[in-house]
């Protein structure tokens, strides 16, 4: 088997850089080791920077996102003490839109499928060889048998726990990772979201997210202990919960119903380096993960997948391999100043056990600070609706 670009990994990363290289006329074998009800059942945040939206259409796959998605033009952000709208297209000129990560595989799928490009699930053992060579390899099992996919270049879209980040020598790579001590206990239910804006919430007793998917389908978050488990909240505890950690005057109208889903996430920060390694380019969570403070995971995938692209583009279409030497570098630099937005409103909006008194007093004053400086929304702004790619 044999073909231009191999793909390790079907997620949103895999699928978008493949839909892009599709159009572009260059050929792609995509493995994953899920199957595609697996890859589709998973359930994760859709706030979409522009630049993400831009890429979708690119790739062709933008007319259920343009009909089904939900544009937001600003988010609030309220404490104890401030309530402040952060109004993105007043500050910015700019907005997100509201598409759930599920839709959006589900339409990459689609359009893979209907451009006949070769997707494999269930492949196992998938491993990156010979990628400091011009003929590098993807080794795997497929149905029981041993296979071998040749390729010029191999792109590893495989999440956090895949292989490609691991075929860089360890003495040429460089992990860095900060871990938070809280999870994010998150629910789904068929009810009317609490507002037509998203509410994030810092308040004595911690940080709460309320979110939606669509018009009937709300999607809410508190921060928890890391010792808990989703089985020690039930629902009514949850929705208390979640109450006391909103105004009053918010808490009172919001709308309570069975959970559809319940799990708890835990929160970390990482960065590889370098993405790349020979003729292995790193993209997504393969190579760096935020916590979801920021809903930048999805967006940060494929503003890789956009670099990678350009740079695949250039040297099948001009023989220059300047975009790919660069890729690494270029991608990085976007990659760590999403990673600082990430860590600054996830210690702003989250309350630390080890916070101490002045800890508090300066979070607060920063919560102030933002409810009264232009200035400062407008950062927070530029960053929400996605840095430039
Ligand atoms: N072989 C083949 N595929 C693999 C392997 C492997 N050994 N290991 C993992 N995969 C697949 C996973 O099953 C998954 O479908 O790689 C895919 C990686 O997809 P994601 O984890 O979704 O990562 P990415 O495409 O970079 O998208 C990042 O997705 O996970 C969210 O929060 C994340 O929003 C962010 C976005
Ligand atoms: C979500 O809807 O899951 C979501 C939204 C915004 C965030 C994080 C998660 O910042």
């Amino acid at each position: 088997m044999r073909c231009q670009v191999a793909i390790i990994g079907g997620g949103p990363a895999g699928l978008l850089l493949g839909q892009l290289l599709h159009r572009a006329g260059i050929d792609t074998v995509l493995l994953e080791r899920r199957s595609r009800d697996h890859v589709l059942s998973r359930v994760r945040a859709g706030v979409l920077e522009t630049g993400m939206v831009y890429l979708l259409e690119a790739a062709g796959v933008g007319a259920r996102l343009r009909a089904e998605g939900l544009i937001h033009d600003s988010v609030r952000i309220v404490s104890d003490s401030t309530d402040v709208k952060i109004d993105f297209k007043a500050l910015t000129g700019r907005h997100v839109v509201i598409y759930g990560q599920t839709e959006v595989t589900h339409d990459l799928y689609a359009a893979r499928d209907a451009a006949g490009a070769v997707t494999l699930h269930d492949c196992d053992a998938v491993t990156p060889c010979d990628i400091d060579t011009d003929a590098p390899y993807v080794s795997f099992t497929h149905d029981g048998q041993a296979q071998r996919l040749d390729c010029d270049l191999i792109a590893g879209c495989d999440g956090f726990h895949g292989p490609s980040r691991h075929a860089i020598p360890a003495e040429h790579r460089t992990e860095f990772e900060k871990t938070y001590p809280f999870g994010w206990l998150g629910i789904l239910s068929q009810t009317r979201p609490v507002g037509p804006e998203l509410i994030y919430a810092n308040t004595a007793r911690g940080f709460a997210l309320c979110s939606q998917r669509s018009p009937e389908l709300s999607r809410y978050y508190v921060q928890c202990a890391l010792s808990d488990s989703p089985d020690d909240w039930t629902d009514a505890m949850f929705w208390d919960e979640l109450r006391r950690r909103l105004p009053a005057h918010v808490a009172e109208t919001l709308i309570t119903g069975p959970s559809i889903e319940k799990s708890i996430a835990p929160l970390r920060s990482f960065v590889c380096v370098p993405m790349q390694w020979g003729r292995l380019y790193l993209c997504g969570d393969a190579a760096h993960i935020v916590p979801p403070t920021g809903a930048k995971g999805l967006n940060t995938a494929a503003s890789d997948v956009a670099y990678l692209f350009d740079a695949v583009h250039k040297y099948y279409d001009a023989g220059d391999e300047t975009g790919l030497a660069d890729y690494s570098t270029r991608a990085l630099a976007r990659v760590w100043k999403v990673q600082r937005f990430s860590w600054w409103l996830t210690n702003l909006l989250h309350r630390f056990p080890d916070q101490s008194r002045f800890d508090i007093e300066v979070q607060q004053a920063e919560l102030a600070f933002l409810s009264e400086s232009h200035a400062a929304q407008t950062a927070l702004a530029e960053n929400y609706v996605g840095l430039p790619h």
